[in-house]
């Protein structure tokens, strides 16, 4: 998730420029720039690696004046480089572009500005926004010299699709920056004779807590002195300034007490952005285009397709695997990465062979992958770091688009790898002709950033159960199907970050062995989510209940809740959609039950004890 700021005013740009780019760092980036309007001229700094970087090389290439944008870069668009970072500049050089979010159409708006002599030096999407402005900018029909960037800019936006906040400088406008978002947070800081711009309230707080939360489609026009709103179509805009109280700390987790509550709550933004493009109406019905993928008739004739993956990555991929079995009825095999480089696996090159790896840096993963394709088969990753290892190596890529994931405990990753897999599972399932309308569970899908919403406004239910039950001995997590996918990744969410004995095993089970440990010290979560196998988990619930396990389920309000509420000691419900795409929802009780515990406990839940985020060794 890239980071953006701007400063106009009486102080040098450089310093400011960089401070709030520090302090946007939390986001995660792979390269940084900034440009600063001096002389009648623009001075573009950018390059790939980390701040400090970009630092030093200020400091042998200085750059003056009082008016500048900066970026922090996490790639989209071409892998991270010198060239593919922000800022950008139109072919003239005298307009620079800071952009973060994802313009849909940049391909045919590049191949436009091309035929029109646009000459483009990086593979990002951004760059078509500054040859763009500088194309409306040049074909200006009338109006006074000053209002002529402002006319570019809202024609450029008017031209483009997805998502974006935007700050822009030019050499002919000295005194003026102009910013604009849609579904891009851009927040702009005022102060006495200087004014920001900033992605996130930490990047201003040294210099002020007065603010504008841009909203939908607005821009501004941001002079040392003032600052103009106008909505999109172009009405001023009269807005009160917010004041700002958070300490700095707050305000670098968005206001909550640590980046995993953030993350989980960045959930519903997530489940929007990786639906973006492609989920697509077509009239009545919705239609999956997952254009990275060609999802032609090599996957429809497929003979089987092998996910693999580590920790929760996995646990995305047994979800996975009852997905393609109900939609596309192909047979699937799953396995954890590091069992499949060493079991001498049998290869069929006709396979999809599909690594799952939110880092994508995973060194059991990778040898897995790499072990495959020396096998023949065709690789496609799904991941959330674009320029990663896995993303290189891999033949197809699909993004998981959750924006960067800091605390250790992975949770939009997870979920957004789910929405990756039920997306090509549906297609698949249309493809092979197994599903002949896909279109209610792919309205489901539509659905389920809403729901998570709801469902996130009950946690305080949770927190209060996670209040009572956080020092239990043992946590045990069962489910059937979905839900037994969910109970492993429930169970790892608590083990992992409030380090409480936890396991999850499939409902059916229970008798086999696992019951012997349950008593009066163990709680137990059943995942019930799957209706025609209600009677049965309600059975297994009384069995440990029997034997004196504190229990809950987490279930379907309206059915789930009538059917278990005599049965559970707490029912936590979710809002309805299609019983085999439960876990996009099911899974969020199970993590902030897993956050709520950790805090309890009084850990750190960002930062859990023996763990990384990246596990790059075996
Ligand atoms: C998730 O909460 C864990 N931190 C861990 O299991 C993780 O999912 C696993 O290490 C795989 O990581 P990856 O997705 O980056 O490959």
């Amino acid at each position: 998730m890239c980071g953006i700021t701007g400063y106009i005013g009486f102080r040098k740009a450089k310093p400011v420029l960089l401070q709030a780019l520090a302090k946007l760092e939390y986001r995660g980036y792979d390269s940084a720039g900034i440009a600063v309007l001096h002389e009648g001229m623009v001075q573009v700094r950018k390059m790939k690696g980390p701040l400090k970087a970009l630092a030093t090389r200020l400091a042998t290439e200085p750059i003056e004046g009082a008016i500048g944008i900066g970026h922090t870069r996490w790639a989209t668009h071409g892998e991270p480089s010198d060239v593919n970072s922000h800022p950008h500049t139109d072919v003239s050089g005298r307009i620079a572009v800071v952009h973060n979010g994802i313009i849909e159409n940049y391909a045919a708006l590049k191949a436009w500005l091309c035929d029109r002599g646009g000459i483009f030096i990086s593979e990002t999407d951004t760059e078509v926004v500054a040859h763009l402005i500088n194309y409306y900018y040049q074909n200006v029909p009338q109006g006074p010299w000053e209002d002529r960037l402002l006319y570019a800019v809202r024609r450029a936006l008017s031209r483009i699709t997805g998502s974006y906040a935007l700050a822009v400088i030019s050499a002919d406008v000295p005194d003026r920056l102009i910013a604009a978002r849609k579904d891009s947070p851009l927040i702009v800081g005022l102060g006495e004779g200087e004014q920001f711009i900033a992605s996130d309230v930490p990047a201003l707080l040294a210099y002020t807590r007065e603010v504008y939360f841009l909203e939908e489609g607005e821009v501004a026009v941001v002079y040392r002195d003032t600052v103009e709103l106008f909505t999109e179509q172009g009405e001023p805009v009269d807005r009160t300034p917010t004041h700002i109280d958070w300490d700095l700390a707050a305000a670098e987790k968005g206001g909550y007490a640590h980046f995993m509550l953030k993350e989980i709550h960045d959930q519903p933004k997530a489940y929007t952005d990786t639906l973006r493009s492609r989920l697509v109406r077509e009239g009545q019905d919705w239609a999956v285009k997952v254009e990275e993928i060609p999802l032609d008739h090599t996957w429809a004739a497929a003979p089987r397709i092998v996910l693999t993956a580590c920790g929760t990555a996995w646990h995305a991929a047994m979800v996975g695997k009852y997905a393609f079995e109900r939609f596309a009825r192909i047979p699937v095999e799953v396995d954890i990465a590091s069992e499949y480089r060493y079991r001498n696996p049998v290869f069929n090159p006709q396979d999809i062979f599909i690594v799952i790896s939110q880092s994508g840096e995973t060194a059991d993963t990778l040898a897995a992958m790499r072990l495959a394709k020396k096998g023949g088969a065709r690789i496609v990753a799904i991941t959330n770091a674009v320029g990663s290892t896995l993303s290189r190596e891999a033949d197809q890529v699909m993004y998981t688009w959750a924006g960067p994931e800091i605390a250790v405990a992975s949770t939009k990753a997870f979920t957004t790898q789910l929405m990756c897999l039920y997306l090509l599972a549906l297609k698949l399932g249309t493809l092979r002709g197994c599903l002949r309308d896909a279109n209610p569970y792919l309205q489901s899908l539509t659905e389920a950033a809403d729901k998570t919403a709801v469902l996130l406004r009950r946690k305080e239910q949770i927190q209060r159960f996670a209040a009572r039950q956080f020092n239990k001995n043992k946590v045990f997590f069962m489910g059937r199907q979905f839900d037994y996918a969910v109970s492993l990744e429930g169970a790892l969410k608590l083990k992992e970050i409030s380090y409480t004995h936890s396991e999850a095993f499939a409902a059916g089970e229970l008798k086999h062995g696992p019951i012997a440990l349950v008593d009066t010290h163990t709680l137990v979560v059943a995942l019930a989510t799957q209706g025609e196998l209600f009677d049965k988990i309600a059975s297994n619930i009384r069995e440990v209940t029997a034997r004196g396990a504190a229990t809950a389920v987490i279930t379907w309000e309206g059915e789930g809740e009538a059917a278990f509420h005599e049965v559970a000691q707490e029912v936590f419900t979710l809002p309805r959609i299609e019983d085999s795409l439960s876990p996009l929802l099911s899974v969020i009780p199970a993590q902030l039950f897993a956050y709520y515990c950790a805090v309890q406990r009084g850990n750190d839940p960002d930062k859990p004890r023996n763990l990384a985020k990246s596990v790059t060794v075996e």
